[in-house]
């Protein structure tokens, strides 16, 4: 039978919202994947030595969508990074590395832990070939408005087969609205993934799609915590080797977009 594409869209997004059992897929070596619940999953620490210089990262591992078996395996992971030797109440730059299905169309970040009244990050692409990361902000639950206390660069993107990679870094993510990230202390993260695309991709200030999949982690910083130096080096601030440059996507020919159809 011939397959139809808005029926096979539907069908997907219903399954999307079904229960998802969460386990390791695409396990990496040294990660742990143990029964954990579909919005929330334990936190550990991971260090990339593929980078020059590489970092440690609070890491946090997520099965986000049951995705045709074509494109398995279906995994979010969330990385995060920050300078050791901060004082609580100091302000901190933030490295954010998400790594997500290649059909997902935008991935958003929680500093707070909330959609509302908390530092945003949505990350997309235009054309498959421009990172776009803009920072945004949000009183109410509707597209968040682009927030210009806190800026972000792009370090680092790829692609393999199955997901796409994301890595930025953040001033202004550790503060906001009289409160901050507790340095010392648990945090819960929010991260969400919309698989239809934002409305003008082309635009920083675009308004974004409703998610199609949200979800949550807590975490100390300190899994995140690494060596000031190696951190300002891996942002590209103080001194060589500077890090991988960072503002042109890489288009890959095995590039999978959003499935139309079942296998
Ligand atoms: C058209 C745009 C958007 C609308 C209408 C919208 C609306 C909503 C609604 C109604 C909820 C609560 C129900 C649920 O969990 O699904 C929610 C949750 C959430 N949204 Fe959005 N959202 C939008 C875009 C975004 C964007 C761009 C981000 C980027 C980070 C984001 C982050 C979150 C997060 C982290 C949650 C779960 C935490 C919470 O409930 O506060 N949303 N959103």
């Amino acid at each position: 039978m011939e397959s139809h594409p808005v029926l096979n869209r539907l069908a997907l997004l219903l399954t999307l919202v079904a229960s998802v059992p969460t386990q390791g897929v695409g396990a990496s070596p040294g990660v742990a994947q143990t029964g954990l619940s579909k919005r929330q999953s334990t936190v550990t620490r991971y260090c990339d030595n593929t980078q020059t210089p590489g970092l440690c990262y609070m890491e946090s591992w997520h099965s986000v969508m049951p995705p045709p078996a074509s494109i398995q395996p279906s995994t979010l992971v969330v990385r995060i990074a920050v300078p050791d030797g901060v004082s609580q109440g100091s302000p901190f730059q933030t490295v954010l590395q998400m790594v997500m299905p290649s059909y997902v169309k935008w991935a958003g970040f929680a500093w707070g832990g909330s959609m509302l009244n908390n530092p945003l990050m949505v990350f997309w692409w235009y054309n498959q070939t421009q990172p776009m990361v803009s920072s945004r902000w949000t009183s109410t639950r509707v597209s968040p408005g682009v927030y210009n206390d806190a800026t972000y660069r792009i370090l680092h993107t790829s692609q393999n087969a199955s997901h796409w990679t994301a890595e930025v870094v953040c001033s202004g993510c550790s503060h906001w609205n009289g409160t901050s990230l507790k340095y010392n202390d648990s945090n819960a993260f929010k991260w969400a993934l919309g698989v239809f695309d934002v409305v003008n991709p082309e635009s920083l200030d675009t308004k974004t799609s409703y998610h199609n999949k949200v979800g949550v982690f807590s975490g100390n910083l300190s899994l995140a915590r690494v060596p000031s130096d190696v951190f300002k080096k891996h942002i590209g601030e103080g001194g060589s080797p500077t890090p991988t440059p960072t503002t042109s996507w890489r288009v890959f020919p095995t590039f999978v977009p959003y499935p139309t159809s079942s296998p």
